[in-house]
């Protein structure tokens, strides 16, 4: 597969929708070069196009940005390549769009609910809905929708118990995440929706609906966070807000592409599988980091440089923004050997799947592993030789790595 400079525009939502081997072709070609390429700002309707942005694709590059957060920053925006001012990216992204020491001051607040113990409480619960996803799918039989019917299942259900969510909300928080996360794809936002109404209501949507479960009460994360008193720090209501949009739309969307993802390229390896059954539980672990390796479903994060700096022989200037792409650093072939191989057996690495190092690293990673590992279990016990069934329809978007559908046969 050939592909030219000339025919690589980040930007340009029609990159993204070409097939999966001429992005990769595209990105190792980035890599490949000498200094990091700058590309002019996508048109978004509701947002001045600013100065344009530097694409880091080399591993390298992507973990030094995520060490150095006093130097690249997120406060200006890490999930959008526009400004939207400070507000705004409050209000949808809360401390994902933050640096220290608000930032710090924030995760420190919520860390607590997601300790590997805390998240252990949930473990029958996860366990037990993923058996009820299964039997659900084996009554339908083969032929239907695995994303919505399967992927999309498990995080939604986990997400919303952890928030004492009911499930006549379950339908909320689905649509509301899925138009935050839309991209540019229609099925989600009209493409006439150029002032951004879609989204802002599906925010109000969502605060609403927090606004209702801290007046409801109750043994849940919204109550424990509600309460959080760390030296005398706590969350102001609108913090509250901000942290459950942020909650909700990063732990569903992301698993599900995990997951889905996960199908996808266990039917393209049937090696892959064929090992994996032969010591599921001594072999999950690993397939569940290479299947985040390989999938990336958050495609890239947006740092700001705070001053100038030079990284890897190249120089930034003050006010810089630069792409963090995880996709394409963990297919950087100076870091995996055969790096587009699906191999379950790859040593444990240092893929920037979950984000790289630093104090942004996701605070999701361990909950999402465990939601993975535990659908992968409880599939490939039942059903082993489930596999996806022709092309799946893919988000149209450069942000999120998503299946919309996919279906399934067994
Ligand atoms: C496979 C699933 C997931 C993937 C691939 C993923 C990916 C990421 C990435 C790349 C970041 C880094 C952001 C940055 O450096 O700017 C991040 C941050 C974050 N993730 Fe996840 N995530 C996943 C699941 C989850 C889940 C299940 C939750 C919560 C329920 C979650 C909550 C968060 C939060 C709150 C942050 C912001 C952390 C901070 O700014 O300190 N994520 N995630």
């Amino acid at each position: 597969m050939t592909v030219s400079l000339a025919d690589i525009d980040l930007s340009d939502v029609a990159f993204w929708e070409r097939p999966m081997a001429e992005r990769e072709a595209a990105f190792a070609l980035l890599r490949a070069q000498p200094a990091p390429l700058r590309f002019a700002e996508p048109e978004v309707g509701f947002a001045l196009p600013g100065p344009g942005y530097y694409a880091l694709v080399r591993h390298a590059d992507v973990v030094e940005a995520s060490r150095n957060p006093e130097i690249f920053s997120s406060g200006r925006g890490a999930t959008a390549i526009h400004d939207l001012g400070p507000e705004f990216g409050e209000y949808f992204g809360s401390m994902i769009n933050m640096d220290d020491p608000r930032h710090a001051r924030l995760r420190r607040i919520v860390s607590r609910a997601f300790t590997p113990r805390m998240i252990g409480h949930f473990e029958d619960g996860v366990r037990e809905e993923a058996a009820r996803i299964v039997d659900r799918l084996i009554a339908a039989g083969p032929g239907g929708d695995f994303v919505t019917e399967v992927a999309a299942r498990l995080p939604l259900k986990v997400i919303c118990d952890m928030m004492g969510i009911g499930a006549e909300h379950h339908r909320t928080v689905f649509d509301a995440s899925n138009v935050i996360l839309a991209g540019e794809d229609p099925e989600f936002i009209q493409e006439i929706d150029r002032s951004g109404e879609t989204l802002l209501s599906a925010g109000r949507r969502l605060q609403d609906l927090v606004v209702s479960l801290v007046a409801k009460g109750g043994d849940n994360l919204i109550t424990s966070l509600t309460k959080a008193n760390i030296d005398g720090e706590k969350l102001t209501m609108r913090e509250l807000g901000s942290f459950f949009i942020l909650l909700v739309v990063a732990g569903n969307e992301t698993t599900r592409n995990a997951i889905s993802h996960g199908l996808q390229l266990f039917t393209e390896n049937p090696d892959q599988r064929a090992l994996l059954l032969a010591d599921l539980d001594g072999r999950l672990p690993g397939a569940v980091e290479e299947i985040i390796r390989l999938a990336s479903p958050v495609a890239w994060m947006r740092r700001t440089l705070t001053r100038d700096h030079e990284m890897n022989g190249h120089l930034y200037r003050k006010g810089d923004k630069v792409l963090l792409y995880y996709w394409a650093a963990n297919r950087d072939e100076a870091v995996f050997t055969d790096p587009y191989r699906f191999d379950i057996r790859r040593p444990a690495g240092d893929h920037v799947g979950f984000g790289g190092p630093g104090p942004h690293f996701c605070l999701g990673a361990h909950l999402a592993r465990r939601e993975i590992t535990v659908m992968f279990r409880e599939l490939f016990t039942r059903i082993p030789h489930i596999r996806s069934a022709g092309e799946p329809d893919r988000l149209r978007s450069s942000f999120i790595n998503g299946i919309k559908h996919m279906s399934c046969e067994f």
